[in-house]
This record gives C-alpha cells, structure tokens and sequence, in this order.
C-alpha cells in the first residue's frame, strides 16, 4: 500500500509517550554516569532515533560511535548469525560504554555484542533499549535501562523497519499480518 497507516493494525506507543520515557531514562543516565566519560554506542540501524532523541536529553558530554550488525536480513526472524557490517572508529579500552538499543527481541544481537565489547577492555558497559519483549527472549540479557516491555508483536517505526521500511513512522506500530504473511 501507499500509505504507512495501510500495514499497521494498531499504534502500540506514541511519539509522545517515547519522548517522555527517553527524557525519564536520561535523568537517570545524567545521575548514573555523572562526572565520567561516556560513550554511546548506537547500534545501526534502528537505533538512529533513539539516539538521536535520547542524547539530546542528556545534559552530560557525551561521544557517540556507532556500530552496525545485522541478524534479521528481510525476515521477521533473527537468523541469531550476527554480522558485522560496520565497526566502531573508538578504542574501548578503559571506556565507560552505553549501548543504545531499539528493541531487544531473541536477545542475540546483544549478548553477542556484550561480549564483543568485552573482549575490547572496556571499563563498564551497560545497555539501554527502548523497547524489549519479554516473551521473546531466547537468552539473558542484562539490560539496565529499559523504555517499555511489550509483547511480542512485530513492531514496526521509530527505526524498527521490516524489509528496510517503515523506520520513519514517529510512533512505535504493530505491523498488519497482510504485510508479511
Ligand atoms: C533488530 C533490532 C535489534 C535486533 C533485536 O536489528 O534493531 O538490533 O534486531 O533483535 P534480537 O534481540 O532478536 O537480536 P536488525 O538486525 O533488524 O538490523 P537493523 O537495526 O538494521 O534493522
Ligand atoms: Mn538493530
Ligand atoms: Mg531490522
């Protein structure tokens, strides 16, 4: 169809309800991280808005750099095979680092990322992920700040795509099951 609003059956978080979580879980960060060197990580490519959003909430210096890996290819399904498409510019060594995550689905693309960073030296490394489905998840990820959990729909917007679309949409969607099935 022509129009985003034809491939979604309904909008599970607004534009508006993302902006207040963001600014809430940046106080946090702005408490946790006060006084050290942050780095965030953004993961590409669907976590371009919420690191865009949430860093502009952040009072602090901050870095950011950016990673791109992919599990999903055109699927609704990781494929748990991550890849490395782009790597980082920053030496970890000593870092305190920040993963920025859209969503945690199966868990693998940041278990495999956690000890990636590891292995790097880097001084702390915590995650925050907009959105995670609890019922989805096939490993443990320790997450320290988390926008929503949601169920375990395939979401779509706010640079959640499926087959490379629909990141552009401002609010967090379910995906109509004529898109994909
Ligand atoms: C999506 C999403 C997360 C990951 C979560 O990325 O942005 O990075 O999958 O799924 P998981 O917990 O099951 O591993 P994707 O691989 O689709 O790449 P993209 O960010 O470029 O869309
Ligand atoms: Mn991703
Ligand atoms: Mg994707």
């Amino acid at each position: 169809a022509d129009q985003i609003s034809d491939d979604i059956t309904e909008v599970l978080i607004t534009e508006e309800q993302i902006q207040d979580k963001l600014a809430e879980l940046a106080e946090q960060v702005a408490r946790d991280y006060e006084g050290e060197n942050l780095l965030l990580v953004g993961v590409l490519k669907g976590a371009v808005m919420v690191m865009a959003d949430f860093a502009r909430h952040l009072p602090l210096h901050i870095q950011m750099d950016w990673m791109a890996v992919s599990s999903y290819g055109t699927g609704t399904r990781s494929s748990g095979v991550v890849q490395i498409r782009k790597d980082l510019d920053t030496d970890l060594h000593g870092r305190h680092v920040l993963i920025v995550e859209d969503i945690i689905d199966s868990g693998l693309t940041l278990s495999w990322l956690l000890e990636n960073f590891a292995s790097r030296g880097a001084e702390s490394i915590e995650v925050l992920a907009l959105l995670r489905k609890p019922d989805a998840m096939k490993v443990e990820v320790d997450c320290r700040y988390v926008g929503f959990d949601i169920p375990n729909e395939f979401v779509i917007g706010y640079g959640l795509d499926y087959a490379e679309k629909y990141r552009n949409l401002r609010d967090v969607a379910v995906l109509a099951p004529h898109v994909y099935s």
